[in-house]
């Protein structure tokens, strides 16, 4: 199908980066939507680990252009160490274009992104520290420097001492911080404008005319739908878009320029940061699963948290990105398992509903309603079958296909590309 949405249905982590990847390999344009190097994406290839965090995952691929399209918030410093790192292992940059129109994530946001969180105490969100919700609050409050004025010297300097007026006399008023000094920043950021500068285009009209051509285009999302900040748990939520819809927004390109949305999810669920988490499981098994799924923050390093896999929610997050292909991952994680629950209804206040609710205080409320599945204890990472798969493994995954109302076009048995089973 030419253009495709790779979107996570949980809280993030759900092994976008690998899909893309896997898919990539058929397709011409890979271009990243939203957010920015609070994301990780892994691909393993054979012996090779790439963690991505700005630079989209199909880059790995020969005959794919990648693109950083207008709705990711970019991180020179972290966008060039990337590049730095990608190209001594044989990888062609000049394929990268980035988008001039994307934000910049400067010094003033990664330190506000501390303070904000210092001063809310107790109540902290549990960011990645990136300063990604500073540097969307000053896109939608005006305050941006966007790539085109990162790479021209005059309105760099011009851009950084308006702005720094303004967020200086916030730094030290509000929160009591050090101000910070715009021609050091101004030095430091024209070696990154340098490096940067001959990736930059409009790439709204690379991509328009990619799906009016009918290439086979590939939208990478950052994070999961239940961290986006009108659909997800807010207030711990991130500050972009990472559903299926944000894919539009994020890149220039109409909603009917979609023709596929492939929704990705592990068979349990896990969540970096604070808030709500209806399913999670804090004893021994909760760690169980972290162990064996290598549960890490791929950015921060931070332990995952992790708990069974919640229908109800992601019934919701299918709905609200409008999926009509599922990938199931890890699987394998789930071997020897005596017995699966999966959440099929929430209580909440004695009544059982099957809707989501979007409220964060309704769902502090909720008790999960579980269904459970027997198990398997053989290993699955050595199927590339349906058939091969124990029964009981073949029964779990159908049965969540069932619930969330998606067929299952991909199930995930391992990290490395070959460990898929493709149903398609
Ligand atoms: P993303 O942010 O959605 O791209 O996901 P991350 O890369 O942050 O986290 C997913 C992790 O799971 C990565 O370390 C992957 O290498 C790994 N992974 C992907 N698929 C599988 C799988 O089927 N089984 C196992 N055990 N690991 C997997
Ligand atoms: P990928 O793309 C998991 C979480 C953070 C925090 C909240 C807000 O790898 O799936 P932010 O720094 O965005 O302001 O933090 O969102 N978060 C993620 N969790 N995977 C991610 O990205 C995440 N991106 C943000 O842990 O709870
Ligand atoms: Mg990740």
């Amino acid at each position: 199908m030419p253009s495709t949405v790779v979107v996570g249905l949980q809280w993030g982590d759900e092994a976008k980066g690998k899909i893309v990847d896997y898919l990539a390999a058929k397709a011409d344009f890979v271009v990243r939507y939203n957010g920015g190097n609070n994301a990780g994406h892994t691909v393993v290839v054979g012996d090779q680990i790439y963690k991505f965090h700005t630079v989209p995952s199909g880059i790995l691929h020969d005959g794919v252009t990648a693109i950083i399209a207008d709705g990711v918030v970019i991180d020179p410093a972290v966008l060039c160490g990337e590049l730095s790192a990608l190209q001594p292992r044989g990888i062609d940059l000049s394929r990268l274009k980035i988008s001039s129109t994307a934000h910049v994530i400067m010094p003033w946001h990664r330190m506000l992104d501390s303070l904000e969180e210092r001063h809310r105490g107790s109540q902290k969100i549990g960011t990645t520290g990136r300063g990604i919700g500073p540097c969307y609050q000053d896109k939608y409050g005006r305050w941006g420097l966007r790539i085109c004025d990162l790479i021209d010297p005059d309105r760099r300097s011009r851009r950084t001492e308006e702005i720094l007026g303004y967020k200086n006399s916030l730094i030290q008023n509000v929160f009591g911080g050090e101000p910070l000094d715009a021609s050091d920043i101004c030095e430091e950021y024209s070696d990154y404008a340098e490096a940067i500068a001959p990736h930059v285009v409009d790439t709204s009209h690379l991509v328009g005319a990619a799906c009016r051509d009918g290439k086979h285009v590939l939208f990478e999302g950052a994070h999961g739908a239940l961290l986006d900040i009108d659909h997800g748990t807010y207030p711990y939520v991130t500050s972009s878009h990472p559903i299926s819809g944000g894919a539009t927004v994020g890149t220039g390109i109409g909603p009917r320029d979609i023709t596929d949305v492939i929704g990705v999810a592990k068979v349990y669920t896990t969540r970096v940061g604070e808030g709500v988490f209806m399913t999670e499981l804090l004893g021994e098994q909760g760690e169980a699963i972290r162990q064996k799924g290598a549960e890490f923050g791929t950015t921060t390093g931070r332990p995952r948290r992790c708990g069974w896999f919640d229908a109800v929610a992601v019934t919701f997050t299918c709905q609200i990105n409008s999926c009509n292909k599922l990938a199931l991952i890890k699987l394998d994680v789930m071997s020897g398992q005596e017995t699966l629950k999966i959440a099929t209804a929430y209580e909440i206040d004695g009544e059982r509903t099957t809707e989501f609710p979007q409220d964060t205080t309704i769902l502090d409320r909720v008790k999960p309603v579980y269904e459970e599945l027997p198990g398997w204890s053989e290993p699955v990472d050595q199927a590339r079958t349906l058939e091969e798969l124990p029964k009981n493994a073949r029964a779990y995954v159908d049965r969540l296909s069932e619930l969330v109302n998606v067929p299952i076009w991909a199930l995930s048995v391992g990290e490395r590309r070959d460990q898929t089973i493709l149903l398609d």
